[in-house]
């Protein structure tokens, strides 16, 4: 599928413009800057999809904090869970007695966050919270505490800023609503 490419056959309508996600980033970081006051967090991004809202995320919070990354997947290319997550690439940093926050562009299933989150704890960081910017309730398969997330949203399939379809449309800069015919036409390829 070429790279945004008639971005307009592709894109029902936005969801979230530029200034929403800068709205949710201003309103998060405010309330993680209170929450983490005095404490030196390691922020966790979960790569790919966080790239973007970390990098906004962080700036907008006045807090002495470490950045890593990991590189998790159980969706691939494929439009559903596989229902196993796989750590693609692992953290530098050793968690031990750390404050540790996950930062994800989105909740789904549950099934990635429930992951890092019990591998975190397992490491022995003294607390795992995550921030989320998107909950998606609708497929949650597990329950799962979203200490912070920045807006709910219904069941339609959601890219840009971040988040991915067949691994394209990262980065838009607001996120939009894939149109359902767009998702036919790639499922029957
Ligand atoms: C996406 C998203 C979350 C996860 C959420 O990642 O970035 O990490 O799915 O879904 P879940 O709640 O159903 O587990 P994906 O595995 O597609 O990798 P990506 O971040 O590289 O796109």
């Amino acid at each position: 599928m070429p790279k945004n490419d008639n971005i307009d056959n592709i894109i029902d309508h936005k969801l979230f413009t530029e200034q929403d996600i800068h709205n949710m980033c201003v309103k998060l970081g405010k309330q993680l800057t209170e929450d983490y006051a005095g404490k030196k967090p390691l922020i966790v991004g979960a790569l790919k999809g966080a790239i973007f809202f970390l990098t906004d995320l962080v700036r907008e919070m006045n807090v002495k904090e470490q950045i890593d990354f990991m590189d998790v997947s159980s969706y691939g290319d494929s439009l559903e869970s596989s229902g196993q997550v796989k750590i693609i690439s692992d953290l530098a940093t050793d968690v031990k007695d750390r404050d540790v926050l996950i930062v994800e562009d989105i909740v789904d299933t549950g099934l990635t966050l429930k992951f890092m989150k019990e591998l975190l704890k397992k490491r022995g960081a003294k607390s795992v919270k995550c921030c989320v910017l998107l909950n998606k309730k609708a497929n949650r398969q597990i329950d799962i505490d979203v200490e912070y997330y920045g807006s709910k949203v219904g069941n339609e399939f959601v890219v840009g800023y971040g988040l991915d379809f067949m691994s394209f449309y990262r980065n838009l800069r607001y996120i939009g609503v894939l149109k359902p015919e767009a998702i036919k036409l790639a499922a029957n390829k």
